[in-house]
């Protein structure tokens, strides 16, 4: 089978073909236009630009993965796009244009939620029978933060979320502060990876972990950004001087990865999953995944799933991956539904994973 994923929930362009064998998820193509250079300028992004670059670029983006999974339209067996969240006028050329191509070609479309998509991403590639349930996931990306317990395939509990800002997000609104630019998560990383190097003094400015200890699995990082815009109030000097900007990125970097590794294990413990799975645009953090990693590895029986880092952050390749579940969830009525997609089909800038 092969399926056709489509993205543009934020500011990549993407479109991927996937083959879906028996046993695995090879990908035959991945085409990623981003748009991070134009919404840098602004420090974030744009939504009513993002919607003129996808619309500018959905078509050749189309164009060259078909042409390099070397397939023509009608081998095509199934369309997968993203139909929410994220930025309504942006989902709206992705879900637009899936749907003119459905009708067009009379092909089956499913919508698929952004992070179901980011889940499936830790399928792609690898022997589909092998993840043990229930899959513990934590969820980094730029707009979430969850815990979520899958009991099955396509099934989702969500067992605690961010009260305020994700992850993602805090990185990002960190490297605004820091004069890092956009997007913050890689800036913020590569810079606190020069900690070592430049013998930052880490110590200097010790951030807080918040809610670590809380009874909970709720997360929150506003605060934790607020502490580093105090300490650059108060320490002007951190923006000039390469040793402790890296310090305070280190610091931040450990800060987030700290909360989010005690939360998953916490998690662990009450509901003892047989594998733990990252997932989200943050998952590219090497210390997340290395230090997560290594705290799994205590763990007795319990696996460890990462994407690969290419469909760690967004792409159209786990949008495919995702719709292959969900076809092979569905009934001959469901799947004959999924034909008459390209009319009743919803875009949901605030879909609930369900
Ligand atoms: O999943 P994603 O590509 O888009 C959303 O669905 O939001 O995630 C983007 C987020 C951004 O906030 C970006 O700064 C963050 O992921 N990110 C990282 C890294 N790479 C991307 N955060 C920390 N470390 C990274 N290496
Ligand atoms: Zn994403």
């Amino acid at each position: 089978m092969l399926i056709l994923g489509l993205e543009t929930s934020c500011d990549e362009t993407a479109a991927a073909v996937i083959r879906a064998e028996k046993d695995r998820l090879s990908v035959l193509s991945n085409a990623v236009a981003s748009q991070i250079s134009l919404h840098a300028r602004w420090g974030g992004v744009v939504p009513n630009l993002a919607a003129r670059e996808h619309l500018k670029n959905i078509l050749p983006v189309l164009q060259a993965s078909l042409r390099k999974a070397g397939v023509t339209w009608p081998q095509i067996d199934l369309l997968a796009v993203t139909n929410g969240p994220g930025l309504i006028p942006a989902l709206l050329i992705g879900t637009g244009t899936a749907k003119a191509l459905a009708f067009y070609f009379q092909k089956p479309l499913l919508g698929i939620h952004h992070i179901e998509g980011h889940i499936y991403a830790n399928f792609i590639g690898r022997p589909k029978g092998q993840v043990k349930f229930p899959v513990l996931c934590l969820v980094v990306s730029g707009g979430h933060t969850q815990l979520i317990l899958m009991k099955k395939h396509l099934s989702y509990a969500l067992i605690g979320e961010t009260l305020d800002d994700a992850a993602g997000e805090a990185f990002d609104k960190v490297a605004r502060i820091l004069n890092l630019g956009y997007p913050g998560g890689p800036a913020v990383a590569a810079m606190a990876a020069k900690a070592p190097h430049l013998k930052s003094p880490l110590r200097d400015f010790p951030l807080p972990r918040p809610m670590i200890n809380s009874a909970n699995f709720a997360f929150s990082f506003s605060g934790l950004k607020t502490a580093v815009l105090y300490a650059v109030k108060k320490n002007p000097k951190i923006l000039k001087d390469q040793a402790l900007l890296a310090g305070i990125c280190a610091e931040f970097q450990q800060a987030v990865v700290d909360v989010l590794v005690a939360k998953t294990l916490k998690a662990a413990e009450k509901y003892r999953p047989s594998t733990i799975m990252l997932a989200g645009g943050v998952s590219a953090n090497r210390q997340l995944r290395d230090q997560l990693g290594k705290a799994v590895k205590k763990l007795k029986n319990t696996d460890y799933r990462i994407p690969a880092l290419e469909y760690s952050v967004d792409n159209a390749a786990m949008l495919a991956a995702a719709g292959h579940f969900r076809w092979k969830n569905l009934s001959v009525r469901g799947r004959s539904q999924a034909m008459h997609n390209w009319k009743k089909l919803k875009t949901d800038a605030n879909l609930k994973l369900a």
